[in-house]
């Protein structure tokens, strides 16, 4: 597995290439249909919405259609936002930002739903061992929960769409400091992939908090952990199910 997908100057070659060769984007985890009726649920007029690390995917797109107002999208390589910017000049209430999911610039409670899809993942590609994930990735990934809790507005939700199970992943969220409840569907026919979503002020289950405190017992022994190979191949994603 390549540390690649961690590194901002990777999605910001990645993304001026695809504009250069006019490739278009790639779809991780499946097409909007495939989910969308997850998504649906979680719908209601005048929900303000925000994407996290849109990349060039047609989520925001989706999101937008399905009566998202306003819809921020958000990610830190400034060409892929340069580039989603161009193509939707003229999308009203419809913005484009460059901004590190760690620290998000909008005040509490400004959203009353966040999603993300592959933009966790990316951040924890540096891991060998999805039972025992460093203090690096845990911190990280608890900044950017803690910010995405931080803009929801009470009762809003966080959608996660990831390849990651819940034994690997449920922990990470599963944390009583960001106030919300977690449940997972999955989603797919050949391969299965899982759609977490986090009510703001929604209560953890036993099962959950177990879970949560588990991410914390668990120690790093890199000199012990598998090393994955490099691999340029687009399902990377599928052989760390952190
Ligand atoms: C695997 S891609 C997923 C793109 C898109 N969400 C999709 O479903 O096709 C991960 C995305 O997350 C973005 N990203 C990674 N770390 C980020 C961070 N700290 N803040 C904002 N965006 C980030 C990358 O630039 C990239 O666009």
């Amino acid at each position: 597995m390549s540390g690649r997908y961690k590194e901002l100057e990777y999605w910001d070659s990645r993304y001026e290439e695809e504009e250069r060769l006019l490739t278009g984007g790639h779809e991780w985890f499946g097409a909007y249909q495939d989910f969308a009726h997850l998504v649906r649920r979680e719908l209601r007029p005048g929900t303000r919405g925000l994407v996290l690390g849109c990349g060039t995917s047609s989520l925001s797109a989706e999101l937008h259609k399905e009566g998202l107002r306003p819809l921020v999208s958000i990610d830190y390589s400034t060409a892929c936002i340069k580039e989603m910017a161009q193509r939707n000049v003229n999308v009203p209430d419809m913005s484009w930002m460059v901004m590190d999911a760690q620290h998000l610039e909008f005040p509490d409670g400004t959203f009353d739903l966040v999603i993300e899809k592959g933009t966790l993942d990316a951040m924890m590609v540096d891991e060998r061992d999805p039972w025992r994930v460093t203090q690096d990735t845990v911190t990280l990934v608890d900044q950017v929960l803690s910010e995405v809790s931080r803009v929801l507005a009470p009762s809003g939700c966080f959608i996660s769409i990831t390849f990651s199970p819940p034994h690997f992943r449920s922990r990470h969220y599963a944390q009583l400091r960001y106030d919300w409840s977690v449940s997972c569907d999955s989603y797919g026919r050949d391969f299965h992939y899982f759609l977490y979503t986090m009510r703001k002020g929604g209560q953890l289950t036993s099962l959950d908090l177990e879970r949560g405190h588990s991410l914390y017992r668990s120690h790093v022994d890199l000199e012990h952990a598998p090393i994955l190979l490099d691999c340029d191949d687009e399902d990377f994603l599928n052989n760390i199910q952190i």
